[in-house]
């Protein structure tokens, strides 16, 4: 048996990458934009556009206050209102729902795959044909999430949704740097949102975020709706409404700079899930990822039947883990009236998932210790899949 590491073990790692890129660059990073002064949205925020825009290998880039904005922007951008249904996964955090909600459409959950968690296509499809039924609302947007980094079924997600018409909005809060069958998150939905928030696997110093688009008409409307629906021609005269949801010059500055480092990042992460993947008892239920894609590997989760026992051992055992979520959206207060639908696959998932450290900079002796605190708690219980 490992002993336990003398450093403790964290469940994200949100510093020691200012070690590898070094402080200096960003303390030099600041006095530059403390010297040029355009703090809100300034010459850094549009070189990390241009370059983010480059490595999704799409047209457009818009960064934003945050990941919650950058999924409110594409459904403005899209006149999103109320009447209108937009279909999403119950099990994510809750601004994936949040979004449409703020613009007065209807979410319409839809449950989630047990082996992915991600939205289940059959699910979607058994949604739609029951709010067409109905007959009350306007089909007009899916939100795709991509959970803990993984891809959803984007390629039978938005042929469903394009048969309907209506467009797909990909939640790649979470994955970005991943890739769906070759292409980078980014260039596979009709617009997609990322959140630089400090957890994720871009993560800046701060809130931030980001939509994707190819559209030259959505990328007119992303930067009007960015900055109260202003004109692009005459900055004083708002021909929409919108959002005070620029990203700060600091914020771009320090992304860039975790840009240089995020490929390798990407692929420790990688090495650590692969490594939790193969050691870990089969007694773990273990996230499946797509055949053909990578997962950007933000939150590493099993399943375990006796997740809370699992809790309390792994907290005594000095291992941090967390509980990514524990209630699905449709179950909350705020979301009662739209709890519509039978969702059985996401409220399992909430009562039995667990998170475990997960970060580039997990060391291998803290993973093994996890590894095998985990294990030994699988004997335990017996060796059955959860
Ligand atoms: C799936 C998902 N969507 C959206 C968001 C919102 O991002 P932010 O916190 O940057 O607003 C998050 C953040 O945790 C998320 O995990």
């Amino acid at each position: 048996m490992t002993n336990k590491p003398q450093k403790p073990i964290n469940l994200f790692d949100c510093n020691t990458s200012q070690k590898v890129i070094g402080r200096e660059k960003f303390m030099a990073a600041l006095e530059n934009i403390l010297n040029h002064g355009a703090y809100c949205q300034g010459p850094e925020t549009h070189e990390l556009e241009a370059k983010l825009a480059a490595y999704s290998g799409v047209k457009h880039c818009v960064t934003c206050g945050s990941g919650t904005d950058a999924l409110i922007l594409p459904l403005m951008a899209w006149d999103v209102k109320p009447g209108d249904a937009v279909f999403v996964s119950s099990f994510t955090f809750v601004a994936s729902c949040e979004a449409p909600v703020l613009l007065g459409a209807t979410p319409i959950f839809v449950d989630s795959r047990p082996d992915t968690f991600n939205m289940n296509p059959d699910d979607l499809r058994k949604a739609i044909e029951e709010v067409k039924k109905e007959g009350k609302l306007n089909l007009k947007a899916v939100i795709a999430v991509d959970i803990f980094g993984s891809p959803a079924e984007l390629d039978e997600i938005i042929k469903i949704a394009h048969e309907n018409g209506m467009k797909v909005l990909s939640d790649s809060a979470q994955s970005y740097g991943s890739t769906y069958k070759g292409k980078k998150a980014g260039s596979i939905a009709d617009m997609t949102a990322t959140s630089f928030y400090p957890t994720k696997p871009l993560a800046g110093y701060g809130d931030g975020g980001a939509t994707f688009t190819n559209s030259e008409e959505e990328f007119e409307r992303l930067n009007s709706h960015r900055v109260h629906g202003m004109s692009l021609t005459d900055r004083y005269d708002n021909i929409r409404f919108g959002l005070n949801a620029r990203m700060d010059s600091f914020q771009g500055a320090v992304l860039l700079q975790k840009l240089t480092v995020f490929d390798q990042e990407l692929v420790a992460r990688e090495n650590i899930a692969k490594r939790y993947d193969t050691k870990l008892s089969p007694y773990f239920g273990k996230q499946r990822v797509l055949d053909g894609c990578r997962s950007a590997r933000a939150i590493y989760t099993i399943t375990c039947e006796h997740r809370d026992e699992l809790m309390s051992y792994l907290k005594e055992a000095g291992i941090p883990c967390g509980v990514y979520y524990p209630r699905p959206v449709h179950t909350q207060t705020a979301y009662a009236k739209w709890n519509t639908r039978s969702l059985p696959v996401c409220e399992k998932l909430a009562k039995t998932v667990l998170s475990l450290p997960m970060h580039p900079y997990l060391e291998e002796d803290a993973q093994d210790y996890v590894i095998e605190t985990m294990n030994i708690f699988a004997a335990k219980h017996g060796s059955q899949a959860a």
